[in-house]
């Protein structure tokens, strides 16, 4: 095993960290992180890490939480001697404030991005939420690799779902909702969705009635408060649908989201490994793997 190529976790992420350390031959980064009661964050390195080639696996979905002590942990790693340090951020946060929608309004994306860009290599990250900037580099100055869960959740829905038809929550996501479809070989449909606040969300289906007797699979990108879920699991009671099953590449899951949708008549609640839920069934390390292999030394 090599000496100096080393992956750090912040935040757990089980699963997909022991994939990449068995299958890229990394060594387990040893650091504690703590809070003083103040509230001020600890962070002490215990590996050895000159000349190391550093991968920090990070989960970003309470970021404002982690953000300061992986700032913390990349400084000390540098001090130490890590000769290049890079993120695996499966989820990205902050891709959803990505223009000043009021005056005066913060446009995180960009903020965020300067922030991470500043300090670290490198970045690979999974379907990041882009709207309003087409691709990653608009907003991250540094080499960064995105990859995509759409094969491997096609390949869920094909093994585990019977006569499915693939339901996007917005015209937004019609693009992967469409390719995921055709490479099920199933129908799709797309809703209509007005957001009227961060609770607040109105959605409609166009065509129902030759669909009774398929599995609705709701499809989205990221569920956070569950409420575009819940309004599009309303929509297809009030149609007379099947209970459908709901699939997130990241599931973030705020205020029990995923035990309202299942109170709501959800059959079943997916979601991708980004972020650790109970709800994880489709695991990212076959796209995730490659891409940090790309970026450390042989
Ligand atoms: C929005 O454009 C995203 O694709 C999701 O539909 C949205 O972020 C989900 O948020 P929530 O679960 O809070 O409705």
């Amino acid at each position: 095993m090599s000496q100096n190529r080393l992956l750090f976790t912040l935040d757990g992420n089980a699963s997909l960290q022991q994939a990449l350390q068995q299958r890229l031959s990394l060594q387990r980064g040893d650091c504690e992180i703590r809070h003083f009661p103040d509230g001020e964050s600890y962070v002490r390195v215990h590996s050895d890490c000159r000349d190391s080639d550093v991968a920090i696996l990070c989960n970003l979905h309470d970021p404002d939480r982690i953000i300061l002590p992986l700032l913390f942990l990349v400084g000390t790693l540098r001090e130490l001697g890590a000769k290049r340090v890079g993120l695996l951020a499966p989820y990205l946060a902050y891709m959803r404030q990505d223009a000043r929608f009021n005056p005066g309004e913060a446009i995180s994306s960009r903020h965020f991005a300067a922030l991470l860009s500043g300090q670290v290599d490198w970045l690979v990250t999974v379907d990041p939420h882009l709207h309003r900037f087409n691709t990653l580099s608009q907003l991250y100055t540094i080499p960064s690799q995105v990859v995509y869960a759409a094969p491997l959740v096609a390949e869920f829905i094909r093994q585990q779902i019977h006569t499915p038809l693939l339901i996007g929550p917005d015209q937004e996501s019609e693009q992967w909702v469409a390719a995921i479809a055709a490479d099920v070989g199933c129908p799709y449909q797309v809703l209509q969705k007005k957001r009227h606040g961060d609770r607040e969300v109105e959605v409609s289906l166009p065509q129902t009635e030759h669909f009774r007797q398929h599995t609705p699979v709701l499809l989205d990108d990221m569920v956070s408060t569950g409420h575009t879920m819940l309004a599009a699991i309303g929509h297809l009671k009030k149609m007379q649908m099947q209970a459908p099953v709901c699939v997130a590449t990241h599931g973030l899951f705020v205020e029990e989201a995923s035990q309202r949708l299942l109170a709501a008549g959800a059959e079943r609640v997916i979601s991708c490994n980004s972020v650790p839920h109970a709800s994880n069934a489709i695991d990212l390390s076959p796209v995730l793997v490659p891409a940090v292999q790309s970026f450390l030394s042989m």
